[in-house]
């Protein structure tokens, strides 16, 4: 198959833009596009054979629920039982916006969607393009992000045209994302509220409109046997997969900056001189202290957004470099830091090192 690429200038984004994208997707065909967060993978919700193209295309296991895509709050009543006042205060406070919530579905909506689940999650993106081809093609829109299940989340198009080339009908290429990270997952089914995935939308920004809410062990486990504890499973079936995962092996240093940084010096000259390649993760305060053609800045320690924004593109671009072994500075915060640490140490495979105790 062919894939068309489309490019759309956000400032127009004209009717005439979405009509063959809208028609792709109400024939049940796959068309990527940009949202706040991160590009998704766009199929008619309520067609499961529309949805199984998804998981075939991205080699997803199909026990890996989609979110569904809305551009209108009055989208919800048929896709959800019913929608509990808690989350109604969500949807008015953070919609449209990075937020994920979780309801019990109608029978409307195909198992084949919500990966055999009777619940379903349900965003409103904030992107003018998702929002008019979700109006354009007049049906909900499940969505995973647009990369080969394992791989980084796209947030240029050119990450999608990598993955998905000749695997999908069509590519709506909206420019770079603006978040950089997936949406914040909330399970309104359960009380409290849970959070089963860490995004821009925080703990405390939720809690402010609703008061406590829980969030999943899974997302703040920093060790793989936490995760499989008493039969512990993940309420997000995909949090137990390896994730956003870049080609070389990645290992994460936590601790004091003076020691991480001197344990990470050590790490790579001993692998440079077994001859291997190997990348570097740090911050523009860090910089200095390392040298060497793989040594990516991710950004300022004091703005997590940016952090957030490059994460998954200087995942890829180590891919390109070639690399054999990255080694990353850790990003503990409150807010978005959570976020962030949560994707690169499950990018990490968990392979996180406390310099401090190495260092003794
Ligand atoms: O920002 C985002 O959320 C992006 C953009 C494209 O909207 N989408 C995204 O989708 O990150 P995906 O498929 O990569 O991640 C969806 C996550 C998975 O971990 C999945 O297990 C969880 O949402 N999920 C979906 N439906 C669920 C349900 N009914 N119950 C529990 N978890 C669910
Ligand atoms: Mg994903």
């Amino acid at each position: 198959m062919d894939t068309i690429v489309k490019k759309i200038d956000i400032e127009q984004c004209k009717k005439e833009d979405f009509i063959q994208a809208g028609d792709i997707l109400r024939k049940g065909g796959l068309v990527a596009f940009p949202t706040e967060t991160v590009y998704g993978l766009g199929a008619d919700a309520l067609n499961s054979d529309a949805a199984a193209k998804i998981y075939e295309a991205k080699g997803r296991p199909s026990d890996n629920p989609l979110i569904v895509h809305i551009a209108e709050k009055s989208d919800l009543k048929g896709l959800i039982r019913e929608l509990p006042k808690k989350a109604e205060i969500l949807m008015d406070a953070f919609w449209p916006g990075p937020l994920t919530m979780i309801f019990q579905k109608t029978e409307q909506v195909p198992y084949g969607t919500t990966g055999g689940l009777d619940t379903v999650a349900v965003r409103m993106p904030n992107h003018r393009i998702a929002l008019e081809l979700i109006r354009e093609s007049q049906v909900p829109l499940a969505a995973p992000s647009a990369n080969t299940s394992g791989r980084p989340s796209p947030t240029m198009a050119k990450h999608v045209y990598e993955d998905l080339n000749g695997r999908i009908d069509m590519i709506l290429d909206g420019g770079a994302v603006g978040i950089g990270i997936e949406s914040t997952i909330v399970d309104m089914t359960v009380e409290p509220p849970m959070i089963l995935r860490p995004g821009y939308i925080t703990r405390e920004m939720i809690e402010q409109k609703i008061g406590p809410v829980q969030v999943d062990k899974v997302v703040v486990a920093k060790d793989i046997s936490q995760i499989g504890k008493d039969n512990y499973v993940p309420k997000a079936p995909g949090m137990k997969y390896k994730h956003y995962a870049p080609k070389a092996d990645l290992f994460m240093y936590e601790g004091c900056m003076e020691n991480v940084i001197s344990m990470i010096q050590k790490r790579k000259e001993s692998e440079e001189a077994k001859g291997k390649k190997v990348g570097v993760i740090c911050t523009e305060e860090s910089k200095r202290n390392y040298s060497g053609p793989y040594v990516v800045s991710i950004g300022s320690r004091l703005q997590e957004d940016t952090i957030a924004a490059n994460l998954y593109a200087v995942l890829r671009d180590f891919d390109e470099m070639g690399v054999d072994v990255i080694l990353g500075e850790t990003f503990y915060g409150d807010g978005l830091g959570q976020a962030i640490m949560n994707r690169l140490i499950k990018a990490a495979g968990y392979q996180l090192i406390n310099a401090d105790e190495i260092k003794e």
